[in-house]
């Protein structure tokens, strides 16, 4: 029987799910793929939790170098995170010839185009499957099961800590504030929280996602990344009434003028599928030419549906080890000398529909001020709301949601309507998208 002789990075939640799933399935996973896939080495600083997880049946040590120098090692799967240490680790092992599954975004979205020249230099492999949305097989379906099409827009909800903190806040009518630390608590954040709520792992997760959809080279540093903390309860609730949902979308689009890559909160029509995922759950929403709009489901973290798609990768690279570099996936999905630099459009140049918040004073002629800048720019409304003023309460918010518009369009109307004398206040303004065709 061949083996494929793995030396693991981190067991911690998706280090232990992988060496369950692994250890669980593995008569199942040899069936499928003619080779033993055993774990001979790991590493972890806690080398007596890795040795109680392990049984005593493999190496532990507490030094990742001694894996990835390790000539018994036949493939690295790196799940420490961060991109300091992993990325030399990573790089160490490429040029030590060893094939590499990692299920770190921070990482290959920083330093992707450093690590794929070197893989490809050093004929090995780099799989990533469980760095995007977790258990959902979504780079697969991209870079293999819609290899036929043209990729026309990838949007997603791709970070389960903010789509749970969105889903309790629209349920229970609940503020950002009340829910944020139970989200901690239920362990689906980061170790820096900040990277959820602020949209940065969305973004980590969408770069890897538009790469690989039209063949472009990661360009996190270009992403446009908005979070969830300054959303009001209010606005979810007003969404809600105009038949909308809000969720943080990871949203990449090709357009003739270049790429779109942004990430913020979203207003999506209640009726689509998307709309409808909640708590922790991820799901990923693919245009193709020829296909149309296709929809994948499932766990976007935690330990074995993570697991799941490491696995799969191992899988791969039991089966492609010893295949030529032709034979292969490519790195993202395109000929490497067919990876096109395109553009990324600035956020002032994207084209949405808005959804607008404001507060103005209840008196006539206040609604017509609004109406006629929007017209002025050539900006459609598409629904209005006033709402009643309380008992008391000489301001009313007033509602928009507009047609589609360039952002810098947009951006000038909202100048100016905060500048008339009778609005109080900030304008909220969030982009929807109907992702219907
Ligand atoms: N913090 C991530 C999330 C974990 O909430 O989705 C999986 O990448």
């Amino acid at each position: 029987m061949k083996q494929l002789k793995v030396g693991l990075l981190g067991i911690g939640t998706v280090g232990g799910g992988t060496y369950t799933v692994l250890t669980r399935n593995a008569a199942e996973i040899t069936r499928r793929t003619g080779v033993a896939i055993n774990v001979v080495q790991v590493a972890d600083k806690n080398i007596d939790h890795a040795k109680v997880l392990t049984g005593g049946e493999v190496d532990v040590t507490n030094d990742a170098f001694a894996v990835v120098n390790n000539p018994n090692v036949d493939v690295v799967v790196e799940l420490i995170g961060g991109y300091t240490l992993s990325k030399d680790l990573v790089l160490k092992a490429i040029a030590n010839g060893k094939h590499v599954v990692t299920a770190n975004k921070a990482l290959l979205a920083l330093h992707g185009n450093e690590i794929f020249s070197a893989a490809q230099k050093a004929g090995v492999i780099v799989a990533f499957e469980a760095a995007v949305a977790g258990g959902i097989p979504i780079i697969k379906a991209l870079r293999e099961g819609l290899g036929a099409n043209k990729i026309e827009w990838v949007a997603g909800i791709i970070n389960g800590t903010t789509n749970f903190i969105l889903t309790e806040m629209r349920e229970k009518g609940l503020t950002y504030q009340d829910v944020i630390g139970e989200a901690q608590r239920l362990g689906y954040a980061e170790a820096d929280p900040t990277f959820d709520v602020e949209g940065i792992d969305a973004a980590h997760k969408l770069t890897i996602l538009s790469a690989i959809a039209f063949g472009i080279p990661m360009k996190f540093e270009q992403a446009y990344t908005e979070g969830i903390t300054k959303l009001a309860q209010a606005d979810i609730q007003y969404a809600e009434e105009l038949g909308y949902r809000i969720k943080l979308l990871g949203i990449t689009k090709r357009t003739d003028k270049g790429v779109e890559l942004r990430v913020h909160p979203t207003l999506i029509p209640e009726k689509r599928l998307v709309a409808n995922v909640n708590g922790a759950m991820n799901a990923v929403v693919v245009k193709g030419d020829a296909v149309g709009p296709t929809l994948y489901y499932g766990a976007g973290a935690g330990a074995e549906p993570t697991a799941s798609a490491v696995v799969a990768d191992l899988m791969d690279v039991a089966r492609l080890a010893n295949a030529s570099v032709e034979q292969r996936v490519p790195y993202l999905a395109f000929q490497p000398n067919s990876v096109i630099d395109l553009p990324i459009l600035p956020i002032s140049e994207v084209e949405s529909a808005y959804y607008l918040r404001l507060r103005a004073s209840d008196k006539p002629g206040v609604l017509a001020g609004v109406t006629k800048i929007l017209a002025d720019r050539n900006i459609s409304i598409d629904a209005l709301l006033q709402k009643e003023p309380d008992d008391n309460e000489t301001e009313a918010d007033i509602v928009i949601l507009t047609h589609v518009t360039i952002e810098k369009n947009m951006d000038a109307a909202i100048a100016s309507i905060e500048a008339l004398p009778a609005t109080v206040g900030k304008i909220t303004r969030i982009r929807m998208e109907e992702l219907g065709k």
